[in-house]
């Protein structure tokens, strides 16, 4: 973030352009990025509302035409459309924006006053839009951020006041965007542990429909908050306008989609106001979360492609930089381990070949050793009866086998039975009269207050000092937040939103001091992505569900919003699949491994080692290259889709049998796509099983037209029920 914070301002310097335009009679503001314009407009009386959102115009001057063009029902608030919409005056749908003012008064009107116009580089632009109440010292910024050639927009707001005394916000959303079609799709995702990201589609009838999270910490174990909307009709892989968005907050968040009386979509989003009115103090800033949406009308193909290079460009961390290969423990040892077994893992991970070894959960604690799952979080010393030489040996010992040493830690949360608990109960979330409600035996610690940020900083800051060699960290999060409630804290309607606060607090000063070393956002699977979050980690764990025909299913829907260098797979024994197939599925991101090397047959070992080396060649392809999904698991009895690097020269596809019925495989050619149609390529088969042929001529040479109009056939059935193959122009 800091570092990303040094870049920007550095542009700015170069290329900062400030404009400032002051209120006239209908004043139009077209935030335009490359295909889009997402079109306000103040009106006489200075009320901005949205008067468009779509692809933009040659000519700007025609947007003031827009607003007319439709002959819908009568809106005689002149207000469903608003940018940005306060409630307790003329309003009647869900509002952006509640309060209760100083003096009791629970009325909100926001009028248009100004705008400025800073561009940071020359493909971003800042839009600030200065908001006012005309009877109250109220006010609100409404910020736009545009990535133009992404045809990304983050937006977000700040509000503050200079009343009396403090102001009671009791709802205060990022944003509000105002959508007009026939009709909207939403296709939204819900899951639990081992079983995220289930999509779920359906046609948005009026009314309210609510996506949200109360979990406080892996907030999106449920229900993350991303999401799309087809318009005008459900959203397709290569055609047609797709929206999607995602809300840049990793604690409780609220997205309400109401089609209103007029057919026309208003979705607002930002952090959930349950149990959280804020008291806004006068002249304090409240700053909301960012919601990140893009419109795309070439469907969600283009929209993931434009959403997975601006996160390795601007949000996610190192986006662009490399990633490290690695054996890790958990599911080969669980909390039974010591320093013999794990001399013996390190050797295993030098023979397979990967970078790195990864000692998970249990190497801490001693008065309450972590021996299981019931006891010693929080007390992050070495446990002294599995490791005596301490974590320093395991590095020494990794460093004699050539590879890196990462650790495992969950440092906000907290067991009943550990010293920290003992010694600081106050640091605790949990209600003082009421009986303790645990998740996975613990609880959460109360990172609202500036004590605890320090403790938690002290955690990663302590295994890097006394271990400067350490290469990788897991931080993990397994705990939702019951019973919230924080001694430090005067106001509790605080704590969700100081919670989230505290955390990014302490990954600020993580990463101010360790700008780069790559770590893994897990929360007892995949219960906590968001981009705001990803600023801080180098990738995160989809799900501890590493079944590859599962994983097919739920790296398929995470693919629409995160690229493949930031989602970690792992190789474990999950599932009833061959190696083959579950090292094949890994391979469709970060791979790793969770397996006992070791006890692995020698044709098994040859297999991962050979896949190593052949995913050490390909990697870049994956992790930089553009991807295009081919074939959908949920529709086909294969699942297929391929990545492409940006002169379109090479490739890798990854096909998979996902249905067991009798003959059932790739009977017809699969289309590629993001190919030149006007050259010619040679497709060889990788990782094949020692002993085994394949049967695709890597001879034969085919037209980039060709193989996006004809397609290729993988030869999946049965017998070979995952394929990879690399693909290569030919000179
Ligand atoms: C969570 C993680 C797992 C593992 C365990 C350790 O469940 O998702 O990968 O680290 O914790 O307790």
């Amino acid at each position: 973030m800091r570092l990303k914070i040094y870049k920007q301002q550095f542009l700015f310097c170069l290329f900062s352009l400030l404009l400032s335009s002051p209120a006239i009679a209908q004043t139009i503001i077209p935030i335009e990025s490359s295909t889009n314009a997402l079109v306000l407009q103040a009106d006489k009386n200075n009320e901005l509302a949205i008067i468009y959102f779509g692809m933009k115009l040659s000519n700007p001057a025609e947007y003031a035409q827009i607003a007319g063009a439709s002959r819908q029902a009568n809106d005689f608030s002149r207000m469903l459309n608003a940018a940005y919409t306060p409630s307790g005056t003329k309003n009647v749908m869900e509002p952006a924006i509640t309060v209760i003012h100083a003096d009791g008064n629970t009325s909100l009107d926001l009028r248009y006053v100004d705008q400025t116009v800073a561009q940071t580089d020359e493909n971003v632009k800042l839009y600030t839009i200065n908001l006012k109440d005309p009877v109250y010292p109220f006010s609100v910024k409404l910020h736009y951020k545009v990535y133009s050639k992404e045809d990304i927009i983050e937006q977000w707001s700040v509000i503050s006041h200079e009343e009396n005394t403090e102001v009671s916000l009791h709802k205060f959303a990022s944003a509000n965007l105002y959508l007009k079609a026939d009709e909207f799709w939403l296709n939204q995702y819900h899951g639990d542990w081992a079983r995220e990201m289930n999509p779920e589609m359906s046609k948005l009838t009026h009314g309210i429909k609510t996506l949200d999270s109360k979990l406080g910490t892996r907030a999106n174990l449920l229900q993350p908050s991303v999401f799309m909307i087809g318009i005008g009709e459900e959203p397709q892989e290569d055609a047609g306008s797709v929206l999607y968005g995602a809300m840049e907050w990793s604690g409780n968040f609220r997205i309400d989609l109401e089609l209103d009386f007029q057919d026309n979509l208003r979705i607002i989003a930002g952090m959930n106001n349950y149990a959280s009115t804020y008291a806004l103090q006068p002249n304090e800033e409240f700053e909301t979360p960012k919601f990140l949406y893009l419109l795309s009308h070439n469907g969600k193909g283009e929209a993931s492609r434009k959403l997975h290079s601006w996160a390795r460009e601007y949000k996610l961390l190192d986006g662009k930089g490399d990633r490290l290969t690695l054996l890790n423990n958990w599911e080969a040892t669980y909390f039974n381990f010591n320093e013999e077994k794990l001399f013996k893992l390190l050797k295993d991970a030098s023979d397979l070949g990967v970078d790195l070894f990864l000692l998970d959960d249990g190497w801490f604690a001693n008065k309450y050793p972590r021996n299981s799952d019931r006891s010693g979080l929080g007390d992050w010393q070495v446990n002294k009866t599995k490791l005596p030489n301490g974590v320093g040996s395991l590095v020494k010992e990794a460093r004699k086998n050539d590879v890196k040493f990462g650790i495992w830690i969950e440092p906000e949360m907290v067991q009943p039975k550990s010293e920290l608990y003992e010694n600081h109960p106050d640091w605790v979330i949990k209600q003082p009269k009421r009986e303790e409600h645990y998740f996975r035996n613990q609880l959460v610690l109360d990172l609202s207050n500036p004590e605890v940020q320090d403790f938690v900083f002290k955690v990663v800051d302590d295994l890097f000092t006394e271990n400067p060699e350490l290469a990788y960290i897991k931080w993990d999060c397994n705990s939702v937040i019951y019973n919230a409630n924080s001694e430090y804290l005067e106001n509790q309607s605080h704590l969700y939103i100081e919670y989230v606060r505290g955390l990014y607090n302490v990954l600020e000063r993580v990463r101010a001091k360790y700008p780069t070393v790559p770590m893994m956002l897990c929360s007892g699977g995949g219960g906590r992505v968001d981009y705001a979050a990803l600023q801080y980690f180098t990738e995160f764990w989809p799900s501890d569900n590493t079944d590859p025909l599962e994983r097919i299913y739920m790296q398929w829907e995470y693919s629409h919003f995160y690229p493949a260098i930031s989602t970690a797979n792992h190789v474990t024994e999950w599932g009833r699949q061959p190696l083959k197939f579950r090292v094949d599925v890994a391979m469709m991101g970060k791979l790793g491994f969770d397996i006992v090397v070791h006890e692995l047959e020698d044709n098994d070992l040859k297999f991962c080692q050979d896949a190593l080396k052949n995913y050490n060649e390909i990697k870049p392809i994956i992790w930089y290259g553009d991807l295009y999904r081919l074939a959908d698991p949920k529709e086909n009895s294969v699942a297929s889709l391929m990545y492409v690097d940006d002169d379109k020269e090479s490739g890798v596809i990854f096909s998979y049998l996902v249905n067991n019925r009798y003959g059932a495989g790739s009977k017809l050619p699969i289309r590629l796509k993001g190919l030149d149609p006007d050259k010619q390529y040679s497709i060889t088969e990788i990782n094949i099983y020692p002993g085994r042929r394949t049967r695709i001529d890597g001879k034969n040479s085919y037209s980039g037209e060709y193989l996006m109009t004809i397609g290729f056939n993988p030869e999946v059935s049965a017998r070979r029920a995952s394929v990879v193959c690399e693909i290569t122009v030919v000179e």
